[in-house]
């Protein structure tokens, strides 16, 4: 017997897929939604309502660029009114201090802004947006003079692995309560890239001392999270708390994902906000439980005794490596396919990188901050 029906507690959404950058390791799917498609605010605030019926505590407010929304004041708003904490997870870019200062007024508790790197050159570069570091930085004083929490998004792969000491070293000026060293994870466009991204054992092995030594350094100054990048690990995460547990992703168009790659598993039939409710497709929607429980699990993961810990680990990685979403995510070094992600790992390519576009619907950073 599998175990009850859980509340989730987390809430993504992906107000739209429209953004001024082109970062190379963007988890958004490879077939962006077009701005035509985008839920509209009154569905938005129904949405909000709902999740915080079903027991949604927090709302990350994402895109794409999040702020590239018109009615991001109102989104926002909406949130704060169902009483759900909100988290806007914003490149910053585009993003003006008036509008940031509205954003304030209207509730907004926290804000996430991605760092690619501790050099200008190279974070623009990898951002395929010039400017983007100052504008970055810029907003994120902001950020802490208006007294809203703070975290920086280090997203870390070889170009920038090797300078994870300096960006902790500009999360505190900044005067962030948290740094994330994200490692890139593999899926959407970060697949594509993937031999682009990826960096050595030599790097990671390095990193990983060097972010002890940090959080020793500034204990008490500020919350270093950080965990073994996938590849190089000897168990896989519990991808998200495990499969429709704890957590919801409402994409652009209001299509309701048990995680942000789920698209990529053929065969799951997703639900809308448009034709049902939050608690309706929470319960009986059939992506939602595609991969609940246990029984779905194959060996060896069906009789392993961490199962319950981290439920198999990724699906959608499953997919990606072996073909298969039911196999045990290979990164696990118990998996037969082990041998793949090793293989993998050395893998490497030195060309451009394939940057996220979305041609047709492209926001500039301009056309932002004329509605600023
Ligand atoms: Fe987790 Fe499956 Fe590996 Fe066991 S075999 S550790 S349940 S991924
Ligand atoms: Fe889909 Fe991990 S990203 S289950």
């Amino acid at each position: 017997m599998g175990e009850p029906l859980l509340r989730p507690l987390g809430l993504l959404a992906e107000l739209t897929h429209r953004c001024p950058l082109g970062c190379p390791y963007c988890s958004n799917p490879i077939a962006l939604e077009s701005r035509a498609d985008e839920l509209d605010t009154a569905t938005w605030a129904r949405v909000f309502a709902e999740a915080a019926d079903l027991g949604v505590l927090q709302v990350h407010l994402s895109g794409g660029e999040p702020t590239a929304r018109r009615d991001i004041v109102e989104i926002t708003e909406a949130a704060h009114r169902a009483s759900l904490y909100t988290n806007l997870i914003t490149s910053a870019v585009g993003l003006t201090e008036k509008k940031l200062a509205a954003l304030a007024r209207a509730g907004l508790d926290h804000v996430q802004i991605s760092m690619q790197d501790a050099d200008a050159i190279s974070a623009d570069r990898i951002a395929g947006y010039d400017g983007a570091y100052a504008r970055k930085n810029a907003i994120a004083r902001e950020v802490v003079q208006l007294g809203i929490p703070l975290t920086v998004n280090a997203v870390i792969h070889r170009a920038n692995i090797d300078r994870i000491g300096t960006m902790v070293e500009q999360a505190v000026a900044l005067g962030a309560s948290r740094v994330e060293i994200a490692h890139v994870q593999y899926y959407g466009w970060a697949l594509a890239n993937r031999a682009k991204l990826m960096p050595t054992r030599q790097q990671v092995e390095r990193a990983v001392g060097c972010v002890e030594a940090l959080r020793q350094r500034y204990h008490s100054i500020i919350v270093i999270d950080a965990v073994l990048p996938d590849y190089f690990a000897r168990y896989p995460k519990p991808c998200l708390g495990g499969w429709g547990r704890r957590s919801l992703n409402v994409s652009p168009s209001g299509k309701v994902l048990p995680c942000h790659a789920a698209e990529t598993i053929p065969g799951l039939e997703f639900w809308s906000v448009r034709e049902h409710s939050l608690a309706d497709i929470w319960r009986s929607s059939p992506a939602f439980n595609a991969f609940r429980g246990t029984e779905w699990m194959k060996e060896p993961c069906a009789s392993c005794p961490r199962r319950l810990q981290d439920f198999g680990g990724c699906r959608c990685q499953a997919l990606a490596l072996t073909g298969d979403a039911r196999a045990t995510d290979p990164v696990c070094h118990l998996s037969p396919h082990h041998v793949l992600v090793a293989e993998l790992a050395e893998q490497r390519d030195d060309a451009p990188y394939i940057y996220r576009r979305n041609r047709a619907d492209r926001t500039t950073a301009a056309e932002m901050a004329k509605v600023g």
